[in-house]
């Protein structure tokens, strides 16, 4: 067994050491103590699946009870000609063994399933378990450092590029079905990109613009297309095809519900066009949603085309039934705990301690495992006037936009009670933006940081003129105006977020501003967001590679990040946002290692030195899965390349027929 981190000790390995351009006065992050327990090996990049015709293959028994009944076709019928192929050597424990449930917990709720249109199925896991992408970053975990030269095949089994890396060539799975028969192919592709990503009326995850300069979509025969760019890209790039943003969906349902193809349809109606309670729907999912009950629960059942097989020639996935009870983000925990759920991504600090305990005896349902510190929580003031609502807005806005008004705040934050207020213990550790500690990416020496220190802060609030005129404790904006007071919108669904939210309310009471909190439902949240309706938002933005969620972090399309969307097609950029752009730009573009690592550390440093977020806490969190489950390797990270559900590999989990769970549907795949 090794330790985590082999990655990167090889990709520092790869550069020598680079100058601070901080300046000698700038501090920089203090060292954290990791405290990951993972362990596993390594294993090379075609250890894990490929793509081959086996000798012949087998299914679930009620499937072949079914076919033998003629109400399905045959299983050759409904498999690719090359399935995906997981590799025995990788599974921890093995060929699996069909039937039972797996069941999760999440605090979403579904949206609707129109996923190309932006929607979402309630997250913690089900949004992944019915979009299969291009390409997937989530197992990458495993694979060693000399083998991380960029994503894993998907619904893309190869990919290639010209000699001078302008055009991208994907070829697709040959002969794969959506959960309905219908045939997946390159249409789907086209009507991915052309009629939702590259449609400004579709709020599409990729958003317009956003994969690459100038990039175009060619289809050149069924399963086979191209993407020409202005400029060279890298490997790094089609990281961003995978889930959320590179997923394509069932156009054969969804075309006749565009505007484009059908002169009746709305641009609203086609965002509703597969809502919530309308099931099933198409998937190329391990799983189809068969059943939704509004606020308790959402059934699903094995999808009898599903593209992916064992060694043996078993079709996956091995459970039958999954299931997404419908409740908070605390009790997913809670109820991994007890065992009536099987899996959590314990990552609310406030339960750590108690869950540690109680998995701790021999007879737990559960194991826990921390990961790296890859969770992290960050407030963004908005340095974009749109969304504001008066003058007094604007004002912020502007101050928003001054470093020093950044730095005072950083200065302002007392780091280690906001953690403790979190949780009392050692999981909290300051984050000053930009790429997480748990990252393999990660750089201290790029890393700055405007540590706790009240002096500093009051003198430079006292810099920018801002005094307290009217005596009141609060400071008063610079012409001696209004009293600076920063409404701060947050997920009232996130326990973590808020506590976080009261101890920073107090801090920067001290230093005279006041924090009106604003907590919003999911779904308001969300659309504050978007609309730029806040004038600063608390929340968690995980970054462990500049390629996941992009957008949320680096300036590279007019709509992102959130916190500084452009207005009528223009954004002044603050003094550093271009070089930022550039610097994502070099990273996907590059395939000079070092130039890459460089490219980070520029990321990194351009964050940080700027405060471009004022950040907080990050911490690590651990994945808690039941003893039943088999498969579930333990060197599984809660986040590293992408979350837990799609690291652990689903359609690979099983469970022995004897300890397997009754299902709620037994003998039942979606009905169309
Ligand atoms: C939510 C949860 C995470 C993870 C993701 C998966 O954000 O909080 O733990 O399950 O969904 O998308």
């Amino acid at each position: 067994m090794t330790a985590l981190t082999p990655m990167k000790s090889v990709l520092v390995a790869t550069v020598c050491s680079v100058a601070l351009t901080g300046g000698a006065q700038a501090e920089l992050l203090p060292p954290e103590k990791d405290l990951s327990g993972l362990e596993y090996e390594t294993i090379g990049r075609g250890d894990l699946y490929d793509y081959r015709a086996l000798d012949g293959y087998s299914e679930a028994p009620f499937l072949a009870d079914m076919v033998a009944s003629g109400t399905l076709p045959p299983l050759a019928d409904r498999l690719p000609e090359e399935p995906l192929v997981f590799k025995t050597g990788a599974m921890s424990d093995g060929i699996g063994e069909y039937g039972g449930v797996f069941r999760h917990v999440i605090g979403g709720r579904p949206e609707g399933w129109n996923w190309l249109a932006g929607q979402h199925q309630g997250w913690g896991g089900i949004n992944m378990a019915i979009q299969e992408c291009l390409v997937r970053q989530g197992p990458r975990w495993q694979i060693k450092a000399e083998d991380q030269t960029g994503p894993l095949p998907n619904l893309a089994k190869s990919w290639s590029w010209n000699d001078d890396n302008t055009q991208l060539t994907m070829t697709l799975i040959k002969g794969a079905k959506w959960s309905d028969g219908d045939a997946f192919d390159t249409e789907d592709i086209r009507f991915w990109w052309e009629d939702n990503v590259e449609d400004k009326n579709v709020a599409a995850r990729m958003k317009a613009g956003a994969l690459a300069p100038g990039a175009k979509l060619e289809i050149l025969d069924e399963v086979s297309f191209r993407f020409t760019f202005d400029e060279p890209q890298s490997e790094s790039l089609v990281e961003r095809l995978a889930y959320i943003e590179g997923c394509p969906g069932p156009s054969h349902v969804l075309k006749p519900l565009h505007p484009k193809y059908n002169s009746e349809a709305t641009y609203e109606g086609y965002t509703q066009a597969m809502p919530a309670d309308n099931l099933p729907i198409p998937v190329m999912g391990a799983w189809v949603p068969v059943l939704h009950k509004a606020d308790e629960l959402v059934v699903m059942r094995r999808n009898p085309y599903y593209w992916k097989v064992d060694e043996t020639g078993q079709q996956l996935p091995y459970y039958n039934e999954m299931h997404f009870r419908l409740s908070t983000w605390d009790d997913r925990t809670t109820q991994a705990v007890a065992g009536t759920g099987d899996f959590s991504n314990m990552e609310n600090p406030a339960n750590y301690v108690a869950a540690l305990k109680e998995s701790q005896s021999d007879d737990a349902p559960v194991t826990v495992r921390f990961g790296q510190r890859t969770l992290a929580w960050r407030m963004s003031l908005n340095f974009s006037d749109i969304g504001a609502e008066d003058d007094v807005d604007l004002g912020l806005r502007d101050l928003f936009r001054e470093l020093d008004f950044r730095k005072a705040v950083s200065h302002a934050l007392d780091r280690d009670a906001i953690g403790q207020a979190v949780a009392r213990g050692p999981f909290a550790h300051p984050y000053s933006g930009g790429l997480v500690a748990g990252s393999s990416y990660f750089d201290s020496e790029s890393t700055f940081y405007f540590p706790y220190d009240m002096d500093k802060a009051n003198a430079l609030l006292d810099g920018l003129g801002l005094k307290d005129t009217d005596g009141n404790g609060i400071r008063n904006m610079a012409d001696g105006g209004a009293d600076i007071e920063i409404d701060v919108i947050f997920n009232s669904g996130r326990n973590e977020t808020r506590k976080q939210l009261d101890a920073i309310t107090s801090q920067l009471g001290e230093v005279g501003i006041r924090v009106i909190s604003r907590g919003l439902d999911k779904t308001n949240f969300e659309t504050a967001l978007h609309g730029g309706a806040f004038n600063a938002v608390l929340n968690r933005r995980n970054f462990p590679t500049p390629t996941r969620r992009s957008c949320y972090n680096m300036p590279i399309a007019g709509n992102c990040p959130a916190f500084h969307q452009e207005q009528d097609g223009k954004r002044d950029f603050l003094p550093f946002e271009e070089d930022l752009a550039a610097a994502y730009r070099t990273f996907v573009a590059t395939t000079d290692g070092a130039e890459k690592i460089q490219a980070t550390r520029d990321i990194q440093r351009l964050i940080t030195e700027n405060v471009y977020v004022i950040g907080t806490i990050q911490a690590p969190a651990a994945l808690l899965v039941n003893r039943r489950i088999r498969n579930a390797h333990p060197g599984t990270p809660v986040y590293m390349f992408q979350w837990a559900e799609d690291a652990i590999i689903r359609e690979r989990l099983w469970t022995p027929a004897e300890q397997q769970l009754d299902e709620l549907m037994p003998g039942k795949i979606a009905e169309y």
